[in-house]
């Protein structure tokens, strides 16, 4: 993560405080004591759609930081958001201030959660679609989720899906972090709740054509998606646990 002091951000004319933090689609400034401004670099988003589910799921009492009311829900690029203060599940991993089974079993939690919540369309369930341990702020009033940019309605297993594949890709490289990341993911599928067979495909599907990839993230796909097939649907006197209890179609009950 960037920290450094020395850029600013401009919005509606006005200039921001300095940078403090930066992910790979948007930079985010300190506005004052309460707000931040998140700015998309590219102008592929939607900020007022972003700014919108963040504040449904609010609604339902999910933990998101609160969307500054008036300003932000017109921008494809800024959103205006309550400051949080704390690490980064990643940082507070690396910090040792989470123990990795915690850090799994707090991710899970927070995915079903938000699958309680109802989407726009009938059926569908909000999905946030990269819930991963850079994406979750623990504050003093516990875990916060940011990054609303990929959110969805849909089927839970999708979300399951990427969440799963996104760690795996981290603990199938050759990196210090791998066996964290394998720890995280064995404890975020430990029940594994409503990850599918079809989500899950869908979810590589999806990380194959994400822009933000590098090549060598892309090319561990496979094995990340075997990985987490080996956790969440080992093989049981032949017959494969997990599987979608309707083929995978919950959008039709
Ligand atoms: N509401 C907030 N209050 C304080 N800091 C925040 C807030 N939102 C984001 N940040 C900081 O900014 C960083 C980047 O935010 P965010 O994850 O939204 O960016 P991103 O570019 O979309 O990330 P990604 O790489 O996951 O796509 C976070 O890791 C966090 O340090
Ligand atoms: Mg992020």
């Amino acid at each position: 993560m960037s920290t450094t002091g020395k850029t600013t951000g401009r919005t509606t004319g006005k200039t921001t405080g300095k940078l403090i933090g930066s992910g790979r689609t948007a930079d985010v400034y300190e506005i004052d004591d309460a707000w931040v401004l998140r700015r998309d670099r590219e102008d592929w988003g939607d900020a007022a759609a972003e700014g919108a589910v963040m504040e449904h799921v609010r609604a339902y009492g999910y933990p998101v930081p609160r969307v500054r009311p008036g300003d932000s829900l017109t921008s494809r690029t800024d959103l205006v958001m309550e400051r949080l203060t704390g690490p980064t599940m990643l940082e507070a991993l690396a910090a040792g201030s989470i123990g990795l089974r915690e850090a799994g079993t707090v991710l899970a939690a927070l995915l079903r959660q938000l699958h309680t919540i109802p989407g726009r369309r009938p059926g569908t369930r909000v999905l946030h679609l990269d819930l991963h341990p850079e994406n979750v702020m623990l504050t003093p009033t516990g875990p916060r989720v940011i990054d609303w940019g990929t959110a969805e309605d849909g089927d839970p297993g999708l979300d399951w899906g990427l969440s799963a594949i996104i760690l795996a890709q981290v603990a199938v490289d050759d990196q210090p972090i791998a066996d964290p990341a394998r720890a995280v993911l064995a404890a975020l599928l430990a029940d594994p709740a409503d990850l599918t067979e079809v989500g899950l495909a869908e979810a590589r599907r999806r990380r194959a054509v994400n822009p933000t990839m590098t090549p060598r993230e892309v090319e561990l796909l496979g094995a990340a998606e075997e990985l987490v097939r080996s956790l969440a649907f080992p093989p049981q006197d032949g017959v494969r646990r997990g599987v979608p209890r309707d083929e995978g179609n919950r959008e039709s009950t």
